[in-house]
C-alpha cells in the first residue's frame, strides 16, 4: 500500500518534473522563436544593436533582454534609443513572463499590436517617441498589473479606451503629443492610484471630467494644449497632492479660480493656465503659496490687481500678460516691490494689461538670476529705475508702449546680456546713451516713437549682433555714424521721421542681410547709392520725405524680394528705368511728387494701377490708362532717340535681354542656394523647419511682443543667423500653424 502509494508518488512527481521540463522548454523556445520573429520586423538597426540576437549566444544573453534568474524566460525588454526601424511584432505577445518593456525613443511604426493585452504581468510599457500609430488597443486593459503606460510622441489617434479605467495599479497615464480625440473618459477617474496623468498636445476635446477629482494621489495633471472647454471641475481643486497643474495653451476654458486655490492645492509648485478664457481674480490665496515656482495665466481674462507675492520666496516665472490685470492706478505695480523676497526670480512678463503707476526703484533689488523683464502696452508712467543697472542677467527688457518718460538711464549699459530691447512708443526724451557699446548681444533695439533728441552714437556701431535698430520718429540728428553701415547682421534699419542729414553712403551696399530700410522723413540728400542693389533680401526700402536727388539706380531693379519701394518727395529725375518691371512681389511702388520725365514703364508691376503712385511728376508720360499721365507727343519721343533708331533699339534690346537673363541667373542661383541651405541645416539637428520671413515674425513681434514672447516660451526660437523659423521637437505644426494663423504670419513649410 505504502510501497505502491509511493511508486505512485514518485509517478505523479516524475511525470510532472518531466511535464514542467518540456513545459520549460517550450516556454523558452517560444520566447526565442518571438524575439527572432520581433527582429525580423525591424528593417534599420544603424548601430547594430540586435548583432548579439544570434544563434550563438543564449537569447537571454541578447542586448536589452533580461530573463527571470528562475525560469529563464524575457521578463525585461530594453531597446530604448537605438534609432531602430521598424514595426512591433505581435508575438511580443507571446512573452508571457514580460514585465517591462521600453522601446522609447526610437522609429518604430504602425500600430501598437493588440496581442499585448496577452501580457499578463506587464507592468511598465514605455513607448515614447516613435511613430507609433492606430488607436490604443482596449485589451491593453488585460495587462491589470501595468503600472506605467508612456506612449507620448507618437501619432497614435482615436479615443482614450474607456477601459484603461480598470487599472488600479496604474501610476503614470503619459499619452501626450499625439492625435488623441474625444472627450477624456469619465472612468480615468477612477485610477486611483494614478500619480501622472500627461494627455497635453492632443485633440481631447470637451471638459474635464469630474471624476477626476477622485484621483487622490495625482501630482501631476497635463491637459494643455487641447480643445478643452467648459469650466474646471471644483472637484479639481481638492486634489490636494497636486504640484503641477497645465492646463495651458490652447484650451478654452473659461470660469474663475477658487479664491482659496492655493489653500486647497497646497502643493503646488507650477500651475500652468495660458491662451485660455479665464476670467475674474487671481486667487487672493496666492500670497500664501510659497511652495510656487511659476505661475503662468497670460492670455486670459484675468482682472483686478495682482495680490502680494511677497510670500513666495521660491517663484521663478510669473507670466501673466495679455490680460485685463490693473486699473491704471498708482498702485497698479505694488505686487513687483513684492517680489524681492523670491530670490530666484527669473521672468515677469506682465506686458498688454492695464497697469498703471510707475516703476519701483526696487526692482533694482530684484533677483540677478531675472533675464526677463516685460512690462509692454501698460499705462506705467514715470522714469526707468536706474537701479535697473543692477539686474545684470537681463536679457529682455520690454517697456514699449507706455507713458515712460525722462532719459535712458546710463546704467543699462551695465546690462551686458541683453539681447532684446523695446522702449518704442513712449515719452522718452535725451540722448541715446552712449553705454550702449557695453551691450554687446544687443539684437533687436526699438527706441521708435519717443522723443529722443541729440546724435546717433558712434559706438552703436560696435553692436556687431545687431538685427534690428528701429529709431524711427523721435527728433534724431546729425549724420548716420558710417559705423553703422558696418554690421552685416542687420535685417531692419528703420530711422524714418527723424531730422537726420548727409548722404546715405555707398557702404549700404554692405548689408547684404537688410530686408527693410526706411530713412524716409529725414534731411537725407545726396544720390541713392546704386550698391542698394547688393542688399538682395530687401523686402521693404523707403527714401521718402528727403532731398534725394539724381536717378533711381537700375541695380533696384534687381532687388526681386521687394514688396514696397518708397522714394516719394525727393528730387529724383530722369527716366524710370525699365527693370522696375521685374518686381514681381511689390505691392506699392510709391514714386510721387518727384521729377521723374519721359515714358512710364507699363509692363510687370505698373500693370497693377493699384500699387502705382506716381502723381506730382509733371513731365512723366505715358503709362497705363489707369494712372491719367499724358500721352508720350511723338517729338519728345523721337527727340530723345534720333538717328538710327533701329540700330539703337536692337542694340538696347539685346542688352537689356543680356542683362535681365544674368540677371535671372544671378537671382535664380541665390534662391537656389537659399533653398539648399534652409533644410539642410535642420535636418541634421532634426528639427521641423519652417520658414518664415524674419521681417514678417518682426512686424508680428512688434504687433504683439507678448505672443511673441510666449512662442519663444513655447519654444519657437528665431535664430537670426538662419532667418528660420524652428519649432524645436514637440510644438506640432498644427498648433503651429494656429498661431501662426493667429499671427497672421505666412508659414512656409
Ligand atoms: C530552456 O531551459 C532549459 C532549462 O532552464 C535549458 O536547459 C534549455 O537549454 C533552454 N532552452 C533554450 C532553447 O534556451
Ligand atoms: C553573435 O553575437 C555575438 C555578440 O555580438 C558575436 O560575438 C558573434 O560573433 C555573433 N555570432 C554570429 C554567428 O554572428
Ligand atoms: C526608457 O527609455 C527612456 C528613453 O531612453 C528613458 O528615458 C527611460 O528612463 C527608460 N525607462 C526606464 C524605466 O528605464
Ligand atoms: C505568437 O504570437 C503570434 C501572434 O500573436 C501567433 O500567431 C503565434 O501562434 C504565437 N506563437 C507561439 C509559438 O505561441
Ligand atoms: C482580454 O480580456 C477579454 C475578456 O477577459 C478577452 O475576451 C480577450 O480575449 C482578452 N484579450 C487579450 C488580447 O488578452
Ligand atoms: C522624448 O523626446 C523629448 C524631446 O526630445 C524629450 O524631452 C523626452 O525626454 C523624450 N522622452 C523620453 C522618455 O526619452
Ligand atoms: C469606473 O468609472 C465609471 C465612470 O466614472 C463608473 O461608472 C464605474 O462604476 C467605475 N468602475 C469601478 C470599478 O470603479
Ligand atoms: C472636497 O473635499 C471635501 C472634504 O474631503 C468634501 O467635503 C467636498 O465635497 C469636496 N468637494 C468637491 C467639489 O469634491
Ligand atoms: C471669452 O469670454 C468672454 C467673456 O468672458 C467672451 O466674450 C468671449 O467670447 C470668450 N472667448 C472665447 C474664445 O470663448
Ligand atoms: C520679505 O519677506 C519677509 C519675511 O517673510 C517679510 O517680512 C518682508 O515684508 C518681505 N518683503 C517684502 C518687500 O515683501
Ligand atoms: C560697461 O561694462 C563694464 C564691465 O562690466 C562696467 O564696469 C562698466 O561700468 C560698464 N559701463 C557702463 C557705462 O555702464
Ligand atoms: C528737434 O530738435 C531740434 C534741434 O535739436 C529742435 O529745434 C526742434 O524743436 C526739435 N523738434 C521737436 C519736435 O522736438
Amino acid at each position: 500500500m505504502l510501497s505502491s502509494s509511493s511508486f505512485y508518488m514518485r509517478f505523479i512527481l516524475l511525470f510532472s518534473v518531466i511535464g514542467l521540463s518540456t513545459c520549460l522548454m517550450r516556454g523558452n523556445e517560444t520566447d526565442r522563436l518571438s524575439l527572432l520573429a520581433c527582429k525580423s520586423l525591424i528593417r534599420d538597426d544603424p548601430f547594430g544593436a540586435l548583432d548579439s540576437w544570434n544563434d550563438t549566444l543564449h537569447f537571454c544573453e541578447w542586448r536589452g533582454i533580461t530573463c527571470g534568474r528562475r525560469h529563464q524566460r524575457v521578463t525585461v525588454l530594453d531597446l530604448q534609443s537605438l534609432k531602430l526601424a521598424g514595426t512591433i511584432a505581435p508575438h511580443i505577445g507571446n512573452l508571457s513572463f514580460l514585465r517591462i518593456v521600453n522601446i522609447s525613443n526610437n522609429e518604430f511604426t504602425g500600430e501598437i499590436p493588440p496581442a499585448i493585452g496577452y501580457l499578463k504581468r506587464l507592468q511598465m510599457l514605455e513607448l515614447f517617441n516613435n511613430s507609433l500609430n492606430g488607436a490604443i488597443p482596449p485589451y491593453l486593459s488585460n495587462c491589470s498589473g501595468l503600472i506605467f503606460i508612456g506612449i507620448g510622441g507618437n501619432q497614435l489617434v482615436g479615443e482614450i479606451p474607456k477601459e484603461l479605467g480598470s487599472l488600479t495599479e496604474l501610476q503614470y497615464l503619459g499619452i501626450h503629443r499625439n492625435h488623441f480625440i474625444g472627450k477624456i473618459p469619465a472612468s480615468i477617474g477612477n485610477l486611483s492610484s494614478l500619480n501622472v496623468l500627461s494627455a497635453a498636445y492632443n485633440g481631447l476635446y470637451g471638459s474635464i471630467p469630474d471624476s477626476l477629482g477622485r484621483l487622490k494621489h495625482i501630482r501631476f495633471l497635463g491637459l494643455s494644449s487641447n480643445n478643452l472647454f467648459g469650466t474646471i471641475p471644483l472637484s479639481t481643486f481638492n486634489l490636494s497632492t497636486l504640484t503641477i497643474l497645465d492646463l495651458g495653451a490652447n484650451n478654452e476654458l473659461r470660469g474663475s479660480l477658487p479664491p482659496d486655490l492655493f489653500i486647497t492645492l497646497p502643493n503646488l509648485q507650477h500651475i500652468v493656465l495660458g491662451s485660455n478664457n479665464f476670467s475674474g481674480p487671481i486667487p487672493t490665496s496666492i500670497s500664501n503659496a510659497s511652495n510656487l515656482l511659476s505661475f503662468q495665466a497670460p492670455t486670459n481674462q484675468f482682472s483686478g490687481s495682482v495680490p502680494s507675492l511677497s510670500k513666495l520666496h521660491k517663484l521663478q516665472q510669473l507670466y501673466i500678460g495679455a490680460n485685463c490685470l490693473g486699473t491704471g492706478g498708482a498702485n497698479d505695480l505694488n505686487f513687483l516691490r513684492s517680489l524681492v523676497n523670491a530670490t530666484g526670480l527669473r521672468s515677469v512678463a506682465a506686458g498688454a494689461n492695464y497697469f498703471g503707476g510707475k516703476l519701483p526703484e526696487t526692482i533694482g533689488n530684484f533677483s540677478m538670476d531675472l533675464t526677463e523683464f516685460s512690462m509692454a502696452n501698460n499705462q506705467i508712467y514715470g522714469e526707468i529705475p536706474c537701479a535697473i543697472g543692477n539686474l545684470v542677467n537681463l536679457e529682455l527688457f520690454s517697456l514699449s508702449n507706455n507713458q515712460i518718460s525722462g532719459i535712458i538711464p546710463r546704467s543699462l549699459g551695465k546690462l551686458q546680456k541683453l539681447v532684446n530691447w523695446y522702449l518704442h512708443q513712449n515719452q522718452l526724451t535725451g540722448r541715446i546713451p552712449s553705454s550702449v557699446d557695453n551691450l554687446t548681444q544687443l539684437s533687436i533695439l526699438y527706441l521708435g516713437t519717443n522723443f529722443m533728441e541729440g546724435k546717433i552714437p558712434t559706438s552703436l556701431g560696435m553692436l556687431q549682433r545687431l538685427v534690428v535698430l528701429d529709431l524711427s520718429n523721435n527728433n534724431i540728428t546729425g549724420p548716420v555714424p558710417i559705423e553703422i553701415f558696418g554690421l552685416p547682421s542687420l535685417y531692419a534699419l528703420d530711422f524714418s521721421g527723424n531730422n537726420l542729414v548727409g548722404i546715405l553712403p555707398f557702404q549700404v551696399g554692405n548689408l547684404i542681410n537688410l530686408e527693410v530700410l526706411n530713412v524716409s522723413d529725414n534731411q537725407f540728400l545726396g544720390n541713392i547709392p546704386a550698391t542698394l542693389g547688393a542688399c538682395i533680401r530687401l523686402e521693404e526700402l523707403g527714401t521718402r520725405g528727403n532731398r534725394f536727388q539724381g536717378t533711381i539706380p537700375q541695380s533696384i531693379g534687381s532687388l526681386m524680394g521687394l514688396e514696397k519701394l518708397d522714394l516719394s518727395l525727393n528730387n529724383l529725375s530722369g527716366d524710370i528705368p525699365r527693370s522696375l518691371e521685374n518686381l514681381n512681389l511689390l505691392q506699392i511702388l510709391n514714386l510721387s511728387y518727384n521729377h521723374f520725365e519721359g515714358m512710364a514703364p507699363v509692363n510687370g508691376v505698373f500693370k497693377n494701377a493699384s500699387a502705382i503712385f506716381m502723381i506730382g511728376n509733371n513731365k512723366l508720360c505715358g503709362g497705363t490708362d489707369e494712372l491719367h499721365l499724358p500721352k508720350c507727343r511723338f517729338n519728345e519721343y523721337k527727340k530723345r532717340n534720333p538717328k538710327n533708331l533701329t540700330l539703337r533699339l536692337a542694340v538696347s534690346i539685346v542688352s537689356a535681354l543680356l542683362g535681365v537673363s544674368m540677371l535671372a541667373l544671378f537671382v535664380f542661383l541665390y534662391w537656389v542656394k537659399k533653398k539648399e541651405r534652409g533644410p539642410s541645416s535642420s535636418s541634421s539637428t532634426n528639427m521641423s523647419l519652417l520658414s518664415v520671413s524674419y521681417h514678417t515674425l518682426l512686424k508680428a513681434a512688434c504687433r504683439h511682443p507678448i505672443l511673441i514672447h510666449q512662442l519663444q516660451r513655447d519654444k519657437i526660437v528665431i535664430l537670426p543667423p538662419v532667418r528660420e523659423v524652428f519649432l524645436i521637437n514637440y510644438l506640432s505644426i498644427h498648433d503651429f500653424l494656429k498661431i501662426a494663423n493667429f499671427l497672421n504670419l505666412t508659414p512656409i513649410l
